[in-house]
């Protein structure tokens, strides 16, 4: 009998990390850590002990849920940013190189600028706008140097229905105020952790077969909206749900970004185009909102 696969996870906490624990589980026998993992050191600041847990481990495939991805903290500590989402990959994708394994991992539209107002293809120039752009921009670059089979998907707009998230916070406001404020000029598709979580087992398993297909691809829900689309359309299914909400969808009023400075700059258009995924892994990918009402039944609370 073959032996089972064995794939080593980190940041198995995260959004997309704990819906790839249960992704993921199917494939093989699977090691899930975290920054505080005991046996096995799974802390992306500490970079020999990452790749000692590499060398131990002796995995078949690593998927790194793991990255620094507080946007306007990183600003203020570029230094851990980088280490994070730049070194830790980049030690990864050594210790993936010297076994033949496989590395999965999860980076941004946060590497493009913005600009513009068309989905962002896999060929188009990166020009990261903040701190954490271009810490995930070289984490990227280090991995495609570095590791032959990699799969990279930049993904955007990510939420779970586990924690906390946008959708979940325009609930709260909608609950206790009668009016709302959010922005209109960034553009994307809202994208669930499960989604993402059940497409990296999907094309985990097509690459293992056909290991041509690594490489970096755009990974998002179908379909686009803008924050303020986002809200409106939460609060009108909270309302057909018929959750009480002192603001309704036609109470959130559209601003501008500049609205709410941020220490980091962001994109306004986080449009990706995916169509290189879905063509090499013979998928279709939902629209936005299906997901984020999938996720909204999940969790919203009994009238
Ligand atoms: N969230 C988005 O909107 C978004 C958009 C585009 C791309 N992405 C990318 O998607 C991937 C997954 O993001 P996510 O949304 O799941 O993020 P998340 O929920 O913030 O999860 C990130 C995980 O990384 C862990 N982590 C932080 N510092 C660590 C360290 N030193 N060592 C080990 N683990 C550490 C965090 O642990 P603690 O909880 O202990 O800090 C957390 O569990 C990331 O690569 C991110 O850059 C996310």
């Amino acid at each position: 009998m073959k032996p089972a696969l064995k794939i080593l996870l980190l940041g198995k906490n995260g959004q997309v990390g704990w819906e790839l624990q249960r992704s993921l589980a199917v494939l093989g026998q699977l090691t899930a850590l975290d920054r505080h993992s005991s046996d096995y050191c799974g802390d992306l600041n500490q970079l020999d002990g990452l790749a000692d847990t590499v060398r131990r481990l002796h995995p078949d495939v690593i998927v790194n849920a793991a990255a620094h991805t507080a946007v306007d903290r990183a600003e203020s500590e570029p230094e851990l940013a980088r280490t994070l989402n730049a070194l830790a990959p980049g030690v990864l994708a050594t210790e993936a190189e010297k076994l033949g394994a496989w590395l999965v991992h999860y980076s941004t539209d946060y590497v493009f600028d913005g600009s513009g107002n068309q989905p962002w293809r896999e060929t188009d120039s990166p020009a990261p706008l903040s701190v954490y752009g271009r810490s995930k921009l070289e984490g990227e670059q280090r991995i495609q140097a570095t590791c032959s089979k990699h799969l990279i998907f930049r993904t955007s707009w990510v939420y779970a229905a586990r924690g906390g998230n946008f959708a979940k916070t325009m609930l709260r406001l909608a609950r206790e105020r009668t009016q709302l404020t959010v922005i209109d000029d960034q553009i994307g598709a809202p994208t669930g952790a499960e989604l993402l979580a059940d497409v990296t087992a999907l094309a985990l398993r097509s690459a293992m077969a056909a290991p041509a297909l690594a490489g970096i691809y755009h990974l998002a829900a179908a379909g686009q909206t803008s924050w303020h689309g986002y809200a409106r359309y939460v609060l009108s299914l909270a309302q057909q749900a018929g959750v009480a909400l002192k603001a309704g969808p036609d109470a959130v009023e559209a601003v501008p970004t500049t609205a709410f400075p941020t220490p980091a700059k962001r994109p306004h258009n986080s449009r990706l185009d995916t169509h290189k995924l879905q063509a090499a892994f013979g998928l279709t990918l939902p629209d936005w909102q299906d997901g984020v009402a999938r996720m909204l039944n999940e969790t919203l609370p009994t009238p």
